[in-house]
């Protein structure tokens, strides 16, 4: 059975090939024939993207670092595969990780700075956290007016049980001063050229919740390398850049971390914008926790159905808050029927959701909407900003019912 590591070495070895020969548009155009979500007249919430055949089937938003995306029929279990886990990159993996050689260090505002080793690690204490992981930027490619970045569609987020120590045992083992108000996390990407490390900290009070972890494992198995092995930040119901892959420093700070990853990284305008206008700086705030949202995992953009019994499927999540309700619509908005809610549950992890529909012969919108225990529904307008974070507008699907 091909892996989904045989397939990004092979995806490397496309992209090294690729960026030697300056040559990666045509070479999309040989290696990557098969156009997912193509479009079937129903442009609205489509999203084009490129799949290489193969049994994990992730959609590559990037080629340049490993982003892949998860297709949104995918979304059909609690818990998402870890091949199927969607992946999210700035830069280049690490290329050399031994188990044996890596350390976390933990210092600055702290008493007794620590070195730990994996295997100290790994003896500390574990708990563990079905999270699910959003990265911040999920959506941007449905934002009008589009802006830069990577054109996420519906799928960089996914779902897992994360273990490991809780990072305040770790935290207390140095005993945080008083001073200490933020912490910071640094991961051991290879930072190509002048690009800024990938470091970003959290404020002291996530940082001590008990379900902030170091995490070492992912649905019961060590973390891969592309999740961040062997040990990352899992900070949940945040957004997903707040969880740091290949963890190698801790440092409380008296301040919030100064750096790129935190400014003009990951910050969100403090009032609402007109789509399209700029933003101050000082008119921004560092994003934290996820929004409210929903995703139909069935049936399809396009697809061609038998009238009769048609269950419409999903997720939605809410950060830090539970999902309490989930509505959907079969006539593009103007009535809503009540979803039943999946038995799996957890704080921080989506819920799924199903709606049984009796579908007549026609062409259909179908619409998803959830609300959260805050009171939070998603809005009709997402909140359009420069950067593209955070978008939460009810999900839609076009069919045809024959
Ligand atoms: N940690 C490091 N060291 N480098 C990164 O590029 N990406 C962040 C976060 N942690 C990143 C990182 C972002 S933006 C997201 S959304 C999540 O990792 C994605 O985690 P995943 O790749 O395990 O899905």
């Amino acid at each position: 059975m091909k892996t989904i590591n045989s397939r990004r070495d092979f995806l490397r070895q496309v992209s090294a090939a690729a960026f030697a020969a300056g040559a990666a548009p045509s070479l999309l155009s040989w290696a990557l024939p098969v156009a997912r979500n193509q479009s079937l007249g129903f442009p609205d919430l489509d999203v084009p993207g490129l799949d290489i055949p193969g049994e994990d089937g992730m959609i590559v938003r990037s080629f340049r670092f490993v982003d892949l995306e998860t297709p949104v029929e995918y979304f059909n279990t609690w818990l998402t595969p870890v091949p199927h886990f969607f992946v999210r990159n700035h830069m280049h993996e690490p290329s050399e990780l031994s188990a044996e050689d890596w350390r976390l260090t933990v210092g600055g505002e702290v008493e007794r700075p620590l070195t730990l080793t994996l295997s100290e690690l790994l003896k500390l204490k574990t708990h563990s956290v079905v999270n699910t992981l959003e990265c911040a930027g999920n959506g941007r490619s449905l934002h009008r007016p589009q802006v830069p970045g990577v054109q996420w569609g519906k799928g960089a987020v996914s779902t897992a049980r994360f273990s490991g120590p809780r990072l305040r045992d770790i935290l207390q083992r140095a005993a945080v001063k008083s001073s200490g108000k933020h912490v910071m996390f640094r991961g051991l990407d290879e930072v190509p050229g002048k690009v800024p490390p990938f470091i970003r900290s959290i404020p002291i009070e996530k940082a001590f919740d008990s379900d902030t972890l170091v995490a070492t494992h992912m649905n019961g198995a060590p973390l891969t390398k592309h999740h961040g092995f062997p040990a990352r930040a899992l900070v949940p119901g945040w957004i997903g850049a707040a969880s740091c892959k290949w963890l190698t420093e801790i440092k409380v700070l008296e301040s919030e971390f100064v750096g790129n990853f935190m400014s003009p990284g990951y910050r969100f305008p403090d009032q609402p914008v007109k789509p399209g206008d700029a933003v101050k700086p000082e008119d921004t705030h560092p994003l934290t926790e996820l929004n409210v949202k929903s995703v139909i995992s069935g049936p399809l953009n396009g697809a061609s159905l038998k009238s009769g019994k048609v269950s419409v499927h999903g997720a939605a999540w809410a950060g830090e808050a539970d999902i309490v309700k989930v509505e959907v619509s079969t006539d593009g908005g103007a009535n809503w029927n009540r979803a039943t809610l999946g038995h799996d549950q957890s704080h921080y992890a989506w819920r799924l959701w199903t709606y049984e529909w009796k579908a007549k012969g026609g062409d259909y919108s179908i619409l998803s909407r959830a609300t959260d225990s805050r009171g939070r529904t998603q809005p009709d307008t997402p909140a359009w900003n420069p950067s593209g974070y955070l978008y939460n507008a009810p999900d839609q699907v076009k069919i045809h019912v024959a």
